[in-house]
């Protein structure tokens, strides 16, 4: 999924020239709002095709099963470090930052954590299946969360802690919208 819309962005800087290119950017937003199953080849059609598309084949969904999992227990653990800091009497900002960083990135991935197939069908899992009965409103709590990351980790670049703080307020409230509805805790 990332690579395709990183292919797209690519097109569309070759094709489009400069400022066309906030289009691109956009089409991650597109994929969110629109989770109807994407129609016939063509380059828009591989750009919207739905985060919960059916896993193509069950070793796909297995893995997918699986870094789901380890995906939400790292952010959950970057989350726990940016959370420490902020409430540090001196912050550390590079420690914040790297985090941010490696967070953005799977908060990105997590595109890819959503396909049809990878719930709870396959084992221990903490997916309700009202993901896949609530797509675009899934979609949209993941954009959310994607957007919250993104003004997150730009704050975290400048040097302003309160304002760090209250974008990571806006971020917690991303997790819990998804989770209030979509997981169950899991004991292990
Ligand atoms: C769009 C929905 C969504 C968003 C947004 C989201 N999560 Fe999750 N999270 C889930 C689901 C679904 C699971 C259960 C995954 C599984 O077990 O398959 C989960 C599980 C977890 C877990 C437990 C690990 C596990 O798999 O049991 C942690 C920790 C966690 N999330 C942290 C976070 C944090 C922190 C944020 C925000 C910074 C966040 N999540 C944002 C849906 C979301």
């Amino acid at each position: 999924m990332r690579i395709v819309s990183v292919a797209a962005v690519a097109a569309c800087l070759a094709a489009c020239g400069g400022p066309q290119t906030s289009q691109a950017n956009n089409s991650a937003a597109n994929i969110s709002n629109d989770a109807r199953p994407a129609p016939t080849a063509s380059a828009s059609a591989v750009t919207n095709a739905s985060i919960f598309d059916p896993a193509p084949s069950k070793d796909e969904a297995m893995r997918i099963h699986h870094d789901r999992h380890e995906g939400m227990e790292a952010i959950g653990k970057d989350n726990k470090i940016i959370k420490q800091e902020l409430n540090a009497s001196v912050p550390n900002l590079d420690l914040m930052r790297s985090t941010a960083a490696k967070m953005s990135t799977l908060s990105e991935q997590a595109s890819g954590w959503f396909h049809a197939g990878t719930g709870q069908e396959l084992g221990k899992s903490g997916a309700k299946p009202e993901i896949w009965q609530n797509q675009a409103d899934v979609a949209a709590k993941l954009s959310d969360f994607q957007k919250a990351m993104k003004a997150f980790s730009q704050t975290a670049n400048g040097s302003d802690v309160g304002a760090m703080k209250s974008q990571f307020a806006n971020l917690a409230g991303t997790c819990k919208a998804c989770h209030d509805k979509y997981r169950m805790e899991m004991h292990h």
